[in-house]
């Protein structure tokens, strides 16, 4: 309990505004001749702190100790922003160390880094989207899948030379990694009737590793099954295709080639993206690019799923989605696509 002695309360009032005013003048204060200044006002020997001191002799000895209590943190606070600013000063005016490590909840956030696509998946987006522009639509299948369905439905029998191409990862005697998306034919031709029109996007596998070669890679498979579709059908859809993944009106040219599950079977190159068909280390010299095999679609392989060959005919592609993207972005080692470095990826 404080006394009604006049002193007490004028003393406790002097010390907080004390207080008041030396902090506001500190901040006012951007100069060493200032903050001296201040030093001798506030705390110097015959400062406004002594002089206040000065009064405690006159209280009465039961208010003594909490008002001595109460100047002590009152001093402490002063000197203690006295020698914060000083600090400031010292450092060329910048934050103290309490400001420095203080939140300003005025500042921008981080902003979170954006992830991309990557470059395979920009490439098949692109491909579906322009074959689903005419009229395609999209069936996806296993990647562990039967040996009837990679082979067998597609005229590739036990023992069949075509066979080694593959380089194939068997599971068992009759389970495999597809080593191509082509399964995705029998295995749709099975369960619809024609009139078909299909793309079939995926990873496939083969053992097989260099700079044009991952042991995974992706091929979409394309199909369309009617009655009379002829070759130049085939020619029009690819050719569609071509520019407008090429962004130009690439020539086409069909190579005769080999496939169980086509008769007749082509390769098919377009004119040679780096150097106009004028030929180049890319195209070793031809001018041309392979990008894709193609055909139309063997009586076999629809004596396989129970169609009429008779009645129907079509055609069937399919093509290398990292292949596509070598060539669209100019890059010569396909490794770079699965190093997962993102100084590479973040450019597409
Ligand atoms: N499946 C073949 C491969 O991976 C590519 C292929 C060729 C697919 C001709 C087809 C086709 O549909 O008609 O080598």
């Amino acid at each position: 309990m404080s006394t009604d002695h006049p002193k007490t309360p004028i003393m406790e009032q002097e010390l907080r505004t004390l207080e008041h005013e030396a902090s506001q003048d500190l901040e006012r204060i951007d100069t060493a001749n200032g903050l001296e200044e201040f030093r001798i006002r506030f705390l110097g020997r015959k400062g406004r702190f002594s002089a206040i001191m000065e009064q405690l002799k006159s209280v009465p000895k039961e208010d003594k100790p909490r008002l001595g209590q109460l100047a002590n943190t009152v001093k402490k606070q002063v000197e203690q922003a006295f020698s914060d600013k000083k600090d400031q000063l010292a450092s060329g005016g910048g934050p103290t160390a309490a400001q420095a490590t203080a939140v300003d909840l005025t500042l921008p956030g981080r902003r979170p880094e954006r992830g991309k696509l990557h470059p395979i998946t920009q490439i098949m987006t692109e491909v579906c989207a322009i074959f689903e522009s005419m009229g395609f639509s999209v069936a996806e299948g296993p990647d562990v899948e039967q040996d009837r369905y990679n082979f067998e439905a597609l005229n590739i029998p036990a023992h069949h030379p075509a066979r080694d191409m593959h380089d194939t990862f068997y599971i068992s005697d009759s389970i495999l990694l597809r080593t191509h998306t082509s399964p995705m034919q029998a295995r749709i031709m099975e369960q619809q009737d024609p009139p078909l029109r299909v793309i079939a996007p995926g990873k496939v596998y083969r053992c097989d590793s260099d700079i044009t070669h991952t042991p995974m890679f992706h091929q979409v498979e394309g199909f369309l099954v009617d009655t009379n579709v002829s070759f130049a059908d085939l020619k029009g859809v690819l050719s569609v295709f071509t520019q407008k993944i090429f962004g130009a009106d690439l020539p086409l040219r069909f190579r005769p080639s080999f496939f169980p599950f086509t008769e007749p079977s082509a390769e098919v190159d377009i004119a040679c993206v780096i150097c106009n068909g004028k030929g180049c280390r890319v195209c070793k010299k031809t001018g041309w690019l392979e990008i894709l095999g193609a055909g139309m679609i063997d009586p076999e392989v629809f004596k396989q799923v129970g169609y009429d060959p008779e009645k129907y005919s079509g055609f069937a592609f399919g093509l290398g989605i990292e292949r596509i993207a070598m060539l669209k972005y100019g890059i010569d080692d396909i490794r770079l696509y699965y190093e997962n470095d993102l100084r590479f990826l973040s450019q597409f």
